[in-house]
């Protein structure tokens, strides 16, 4: 019987992309990495899925993830692939899926947390907007309402800027 060879995740991720990964510089639920060539750009990669029903777990994903790339959000992270790919490691397949999306930066200071902290009451209930909030999180707030999905997992971590100072969403499996 032919023996599978042993294929890493960097290994899988490039024969899947044509991409190389760069330097890991986030390991939490899914793993976070620099691409070779992208340096606007980062990939989260989550290859913890071994058996069908956590498969199906992980489609359920993807299909939100292929939603939140066609629908382009200006409120979320801009995606430019998401997909999936099979790795082996000793004999086991593992499944992963993938989104490649642009590079943010933190909240630029802790200061401003206060302006978002009540921003899912705000997103959720219409609340009117409050004059004193800078433009920028009035916009993101006007465009996270236009989402279908909720983010479910709001903290000053899982919101980040783009180069422009306009807040975005990250954490995408946290929408339902
Ligand atoms: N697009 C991005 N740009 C810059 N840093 C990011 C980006 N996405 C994730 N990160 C960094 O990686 C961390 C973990 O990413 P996240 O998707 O929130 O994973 P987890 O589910 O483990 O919280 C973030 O808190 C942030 O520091
Ligand atoms: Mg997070």
């Amino acid at each position: 019987m032919k023996k599978l060879t042993s294929q890493t995740v960097s290994e899988a991720f490039h024969y899947k992309t044509g991409i190389k990964l760069g330097r890991k510089i986030y390991s939490g639920n899914g793993d976070i990495y620099h691409l070779i060539g992208y340096c606007a750009r980062l990939v989260k990669i989550d290859h913890s899925y071994r058996t069908f029903n956590e498969l199906k777990e992980m489609k359920s994903i993807v299909d939100k993830l292929k939603y939140l790339h066609k629908q382009n959000n200006p409120s979320v992270v801009k995606l430019y692939d998401v997909g999936t790919f099979k790795h082996s490691r000793n004999g086991d397949v593992h499944h992963a899926y993938y989104y490649i999306m642009e590079k943010l930066n933190l909240l630029p200071h802790k200061g401003r947390w206060h302006l978002v902290s009540d921003l899912r009451a705000t997103i959720e209930s219409n609340i009117p907007l409050d004059p004193a909030h800078p433009r920028k999180f009035h916009r993101f707030i006007e465009r996270a309402q236009q989402l279908s999905l909720i983010h479910s997992d709001l903290h000053e971590y899982n919101l980040m800027v783009d180069k422009k100072g306009t807040p975005k969403f990250i954490d995408l499996e946290s929408f339902w």
